[in-house]
This record gives C-alpha cells, structure tokens and sequence, in this order.
C-alpha cells in the first residue's frame, strides 16, 4: 500500500502524527490522580470485552491512518498489559507500512514477564510511569499491593533485553515531590531517561489544584543545584518534553510543562480510546466513534476520510487556554482515552 498522499492539517495547521492507542481502561493501580479507589473502587462498572475494539480492529484503525500522516503509534491504557496478549497487537502494528515508532506506556507492574516478547514482537521503546522510589511513597500513591521491587525489576529486564527505558514521573507538590532527586539519582545510575510531568487537570475525579502543580522551572532549579544541567534542543518536531542533559555525561532528563508552558502549538497527537472513540485532545469531552463504521464494514479509505474530516475541524488547545470555565467542562478519565 502506498503511504502519503492527502494528509489533513487541522485548523490551527498542525498534522496528524500520533496515534495513541487506549487498549484496555483497566488498571491493577489506583493512583490518585488518575484512578481514585473511591471512583474505582471494587464494584466500577470496567467496559466489558465486546465493547473493546478487537486487535484486528486496532491494527485496521492504524492501517487506515498512516495515509493521513500517522507515524508514530503508542500502546497506552489503563494499563496495556493487562489486556490478554498484546505482543499479538504488538507483531501486528510493527509490521504495519507506515509505522515508523511504536511504543508502550505502562506502569512495569508486568513487564518482567513481557519485555522479551514484546522486543520479540517488534516493539521499540517502552516508558514506565514511576513517581517514587520510596517503596511507602510509591504503595500510597499508586494503591496497590504490588511492591515498587517488582515494577524495579521490569524495568531492569526491560533494559537487560535491550529496550532504552523512558521513566514518567507526575510531579505533586506535598505528595511526592521530595523524593525527586532520589528519582534521579536512580535514573541516572540505571540510565534511563527520566522525565518530570505537571500534574494536570485531566478527568474529572482527581480533585486537581493547581497548588499541587510544581512547575518545571522549579524542578530545573532544583535538580541543577545537584547535577548541572545544559538545555538541548528537541530530537523531532512536536515533542511534548523540554530535555536537559547532565553536564557530567549522565544522560538527560525532561520535562512535560503541560500546565505552565503547554505545547498544544505542536500537538499532533490524536487517542483511540479502547472502545474506538477518537479523541483529538486529552481534555476532550466528546469522542468520536470510529467503531460504528468499522464494524458496518467501512473501507480504510471511508475510515481515512471521516478521520480525515474530524482532523481538519480541529481546533483543540485546551492547556493554553485553561482556566475556571474550561476546568468545570465533564472532561472524559485519562484511563479511558489513554494518557
Ligand atoms: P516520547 O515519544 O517518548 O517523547 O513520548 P510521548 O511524549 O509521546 O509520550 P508519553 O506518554 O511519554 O508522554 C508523557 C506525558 O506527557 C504523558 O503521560 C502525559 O502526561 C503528557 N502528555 C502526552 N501527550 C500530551 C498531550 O497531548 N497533551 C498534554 N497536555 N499532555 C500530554
Ligand atoms: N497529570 C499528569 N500525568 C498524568 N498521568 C495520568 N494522570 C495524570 C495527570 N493527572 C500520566 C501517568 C502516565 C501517563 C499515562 O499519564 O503517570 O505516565
Ligand atoms: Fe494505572 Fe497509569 Fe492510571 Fe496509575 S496512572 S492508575 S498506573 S493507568
Ligand atoms: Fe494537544 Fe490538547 Fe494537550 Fe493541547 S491540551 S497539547 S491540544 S492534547
């Protein structure tokens, strides 16, 4: 199949690059700020399986996409790997003309077991959300009787089979901000890439205030007292981190200043949630089904032009102009369109 021809630019004449791919809105963390026991508690109502777009159905939404500029594919949740074998998902999309980057976002809870195949299957970069090292720190916020060892040890096997591991840490001030430099110093001897991300006012169950927002500037500040810090320039046009590199050769560290500086200029990402909705913001609050013609038996290229359609109509860029108003909209969970 060729790739290229018409590729839509939105309203604001940013393109279509990512596709960020919900499939599962399950989780076995509750962190706070994205799943709340309370909300998500023993009896939530998690979308039953014949709701969830099925791999085909995945793989044939990624296909129908790339024409219209997508190159760039990441599998996210709830927590991906607790859908049934997803290096099958994973074999698929890799093998997808087109597809030019695929990768993960998990919270490494399963990774031991499945770093190697999904190396095997094609998958090429990983990012573990981490946002303590303190083993007391990491069970309060993420709610889970799963041990901060067993996501440590995921993400050693991640690196021992080869995979250059990206750490996401949230940043909340009183909650976990102390331990950052403990993040670090971890990051930096293990040699992964970390990166500090605003706590945002995604959904609409997290109680968000901006008081709890530290901002990057802080954090830079903070971390260079310890460790110099140089700025470098972005490796590709739309990424969401600022990246500095230690002076001393240790790697780098970034930053996602979703809140005090957002980047919705260069957003080029659309989220397929796991029951096929595409969603053109994070904040969205309405999705658009994709599944219904997908399952009437659409074409790729019928697929392509609605898409196509809801791409130019576009003129999301909620983190530049949040504020009281936009902060009461009945924003759709991070668990369901994917972080
Ligand atoms: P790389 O390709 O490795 O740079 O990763 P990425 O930035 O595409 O994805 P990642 O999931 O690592 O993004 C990091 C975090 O930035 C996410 O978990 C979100 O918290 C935040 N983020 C990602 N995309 C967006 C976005 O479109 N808008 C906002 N406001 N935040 C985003
Ligand atoms: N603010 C910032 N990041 C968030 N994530 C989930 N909820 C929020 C929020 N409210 C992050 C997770 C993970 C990614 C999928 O999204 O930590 O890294
Ligand atoms: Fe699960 Fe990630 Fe949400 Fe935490 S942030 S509850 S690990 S989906
Ligand atoms: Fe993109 Fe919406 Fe995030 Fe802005 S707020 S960067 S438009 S997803």
């Amino acid at each position: 199949m060729q790739v290229g021809g018409e590729q839509p630019r939105d309203l604001l004449s940013r393109p279509l690059r990512d596709l960020r791919v919900s499939v599962t809105d399950r989780c076995n963390f509750r962190c706070r700020y994205c799943m709340p026991r309370e909300v998500f508690g023993a009896d939530h109502a998690f979308l039953p399986r014949s709701e969830l777009l099925t791999f085909e159905e995945i793989a044939r939404v990624v296909a129908a996409l790339t024409p219209l500029g997508v190159r760039k594919v990441r599998l996210t949740g709830g927590e991906p790997l607790l859908r049934r074998n997803v290096p099958a998902l994973v074999a698929m999309l890799a093998g997808t003309a087109g597809v030019e980057d695929l990768a993960l976002t998990t919270n490494g809870s399963l990774l031991t077991a499945l770093a190697e195949p999904l190396r095997d299957a094609g998958l090429r970069r990983i990012t573990v959300s981490l946002d303590s090292v303190d083993p007391q720190i990491f069970a309060d916020l993420s709610d889970t009787k799963i041990p901060l060892q067993t996501v440590l040890s995921g993400i050693a096997r991640a690196s021992s089979v080869g995979f250059r591991v990206k750490i996401n840490t949230v940043v909340q001030r009183g909650v976990n901000d102390a331990g950052l430099l403990d993040l670090v110093d971890y990051a930096r001897s293990a040699g992964h890439t970390l990166r500090f991300i605003e706590y945002m006012d995604v959904g609409s169950t997290n109680g968000w205030l901006l008081d709890e927002v530290v901002p990057a500037v802080e954090l830079v500040q903070r971390i260079g007292d310890r460790y110099p810090l140089e700025a470098v320039g972005p490796a590709e046009y739309g990424e969401v981190a600022k990246r500095y590199r230690f002076t001393d050769g240790a790697g780098e560290v970034g930053f996602v200043t979703s809140v005090t500086q957002p980047f919705c200029g260069s957003c080029t990402r659309l989220r397929l949630s796991a029951v096929g909705e595409l969603y053109t913001c994070l904040f969205g609050t309405t999705g658009y089904d994709l599944r219904t013609p997908l399952r009437d038996g659409a074409s790729d290229e019928e697929l392509a032009a609605q898409v196509s359609g809801l791409w130019t109509r576009r003129a999301d860029r909620y983190s530049e102009v949040r504020g009281a108003r936009t902060r009461t909209l009945s924003k759709v969970e991070m668990s369901y369109i994917g972080g």
